[in-house]
């Protein structure tokens, strides 16, 4: 549905769920596509499926490791024109029973980690004449938590969605387009438990007014619009694919 012809995207969490359906979007469109995952087995099936694709294993709670492995991709690969962050974990603990541990682990991985992948690749982007930075952060950065996560995930994604907004402020004069995607209830392993459970499932489709979750798929077309040229003088938006949650 995109062009990403002459392309090549970094594409974090593509091992599975919504950034499997992404990276396949890119090769589609003709582009190149780099899957960093933590997970080796699903990211190397993956880019074996997709063809025009390779992987690169990277632990985005590790700060150290995601400057290592972004500095060897931008070596091994001519001219990466993208950056999607898609990679991230869930919190749903009750607020009462949120550790310190679980807290940290969550903005390390979600927030941490996309900054990290963002700091690492923007030098390269401003000597290369620019590029296209995509985050994915969540309808709970925006209220609050509630369908799934919960307080550690929804500030992680409103810290997501303010880092989004800092960069597409200082990248614009670089060239350098940077928007997230707040996705709300999507079927994927991520959303397993709240799938398998009737009564939970129930009260958020209830929350819904489209009255159903999506698909993968549905949440990667908005990925991919702002990961391409389509969206060229789109920068600094934060845009919602929830099925009408938020309307602002
Ligand atoms: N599924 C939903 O309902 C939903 C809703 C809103 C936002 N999101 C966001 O969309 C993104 C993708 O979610 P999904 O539903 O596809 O999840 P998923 O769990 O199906 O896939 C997440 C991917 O990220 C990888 N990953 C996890 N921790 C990592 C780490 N430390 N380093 C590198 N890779 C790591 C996993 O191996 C996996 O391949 C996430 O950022 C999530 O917060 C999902």
């Amino acid at each position: 549905m995109f062009d990403f012809k002459d392309k090549t995207v970094i594409v974090t969490g593509a091992g599975q769920g919504i950034g499997k359906e992404v990276a396949k979007g890119i090769v589609e469109g003709g582009g190149k596509v780099i899957i960093c995952d933590i997970n080796e087995e699903t990211g190397k099936a993956c880019a074996e499926e997709l063809g025009n694709a390779c992987f690169y294993k990277m632990d985005l709670g590790d700060h150290k490791n995601i400057r290592e492995v972004m500095a060897e991709i931008l070596k091994n690969n001519d001219h990466v024109t993208g950056l999607v962050n898609c990679a991230g974990v869930i919190s749903k603990k009750p607020f009462m029973e949120i550790t310190d541990e679980e807290w940290e682990r969550t903005i390390r991985i979600n927030l941490t980690g996309t900054f990290t992948a963002c700091s690492a690749i923007f030098p390269y982007f401003v000597e290369n004449g620019g590029g296209r930075i995509t985050n994915v952060s969540s309808v709970a950065g925006k209220i609050g938590g509630g369908l799934l996560g919960t307080a550690a995930y929804a500030s992680s994604k409103a810290g997501v969605n303010g880092l989004t907004k800092a960069i597409a402020k200082e990248g614009g004069k670089y060239h350098i387009n940077c928007n997230a995607v707040c996705p709300s209830f999507t079927h994927t392993p991520m959303t397993k438990s709240l799938s398998d459970d009737p009564e939970k499932n129930a009260k958020v489709i209830g929350m819904i007014p489209l009255g159903r979750a999506a698909e993968p798929v549905e949440i990667a077309q908005m990925i991919l619009f702002f990961a391409s040229d389509a969206a060229s003088f789109v920068n600094g938006e934060i845009g919602d694919c929830d099925g009408g949650i938020v309307m602002d």
